[in-house]
């Protein structure tokens, strides 16, 4: 495997960054993870102005054209011969001595891609099957649009559900209702077939997979709801199901141990899985 850092393509098992590089220290960067299909990258377009608009809510530098990021993204799925998988691409503020505020200015962001292959048939079993999700309190910052590496809570919430035998853990708000997944976002369809998923306001990230989603609502002429729900709410609804870049739309069949529905995954998650591809770039 070969990695991309800081204008060298490496031996993966050598990719390495500087000890005071700021990702390091300070969690003081941005990240995207694009799905590879075909060998092709899916929604790159908006996966690049999602990353530009985090770097620019964190004042980091943008640290090359987005055209120069892509050729390095599709070079670094080449170079791993990646026909179906996921790109990481990170950029961090850089190098600089320990100090919480910046760095002075021309301190060159960190750029990090690694690109890796998933067995695509693995994920149609787990959406033939559907995932347990538990719930947590959120304790997240107040500016999870922003998709930063910080990311403690998120390992926290995602080892919380794995020990309880869960595929993805939800966060619950204040209010008692649900913001997101751990790495995901989280959605309903109700009893008269609406589909329901939070508002992108600065409580969730606004997943690109769930911007194609919406289009896809659009051409099947379902009634979307963006507003919240209640873990209630979701337990007794028709279907639920999580959305994101590596995982797609991914069928939920229990909430803390309740099923949703007849613990089945649901036909209208199902199908918005299967014309996904139709609707994404
Ligand atoms: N996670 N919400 C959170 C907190 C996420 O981390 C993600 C993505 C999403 C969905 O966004 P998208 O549809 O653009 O992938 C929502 C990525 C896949 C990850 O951290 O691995």
């Amino acid at each position: 495997r070969i990695a991309y850092v800081n204008g060298m393509y490496v031996p993966h098992r050598e990719a390495a960054v500087h000890v005071e590089d700021r990702g390091y220290q300070f969690a003081d960067g941005v990240y995207e993870v694009c799905e590879v299909r075909g060998g092709r990258l899916i929604d790159e377009r908006r996966h690049m102005e999602r990353l530009l608009r985090s770097l620019s809510e964190l004042r980091i530098d943008a640290p090359m054209p987005l055209s120069s990021l892509g050729v390095i993204l599709r070079e670094t799925v080449r170079r791993n011969r990646v026909r179906d998988g996921i790109v990481y691409l990170q950029v961090t503020r850089g190098v600089a001595p320990r100090d919480h505020a910046f760095p002075k200015k021309g301190t060159m962001p960190g750029v990090v891609v690694t690109a890796r292959s998933i067995d695509a048939t693995k994920g149609e079993k787990t959406a033939n099957e559907g995932i347990a999700v538990i719930t947590v309190p959120e304790n997240r910052w107040p500016r999870v649009d922003i998709k930063s590496v910080s990311l403690l809570p998120n390992v926290l919430a995602k080892q919380a559900a794995r020990e309880a035998g869960a595929k993805e853990a939800w966060y619950v708000d204040a209010g008692g209702k649900v913001t997101e997944g751990s790495s995901s976002n989280a959605w309903i369809v109700t009893k008269d077939g609406r589909v329901v998923t939070r508002k992108a306001d600065s409580a969730i990230l606004r997943g690109i997979t769930r911007t194609v989603l919406l289009d896809v609502l659009r051409d099947h002429g379902l009634k979307l709801e963006e507003r919240a729900f209640t873990v209630e709410e979701a337990q007794t609804a028709r279907e639920a199901f999580v959305t994101s870049a590596s995982q797609l739309v991914m069928p939920v069949v229990s909430i803390n141990g309740r099923t949703v529905a007849n613990g089945e995954p649901g036909m209208l998650s199902l199908a918005l899985r299967r014309d996904f591809h139709r609707f994404a770039e």
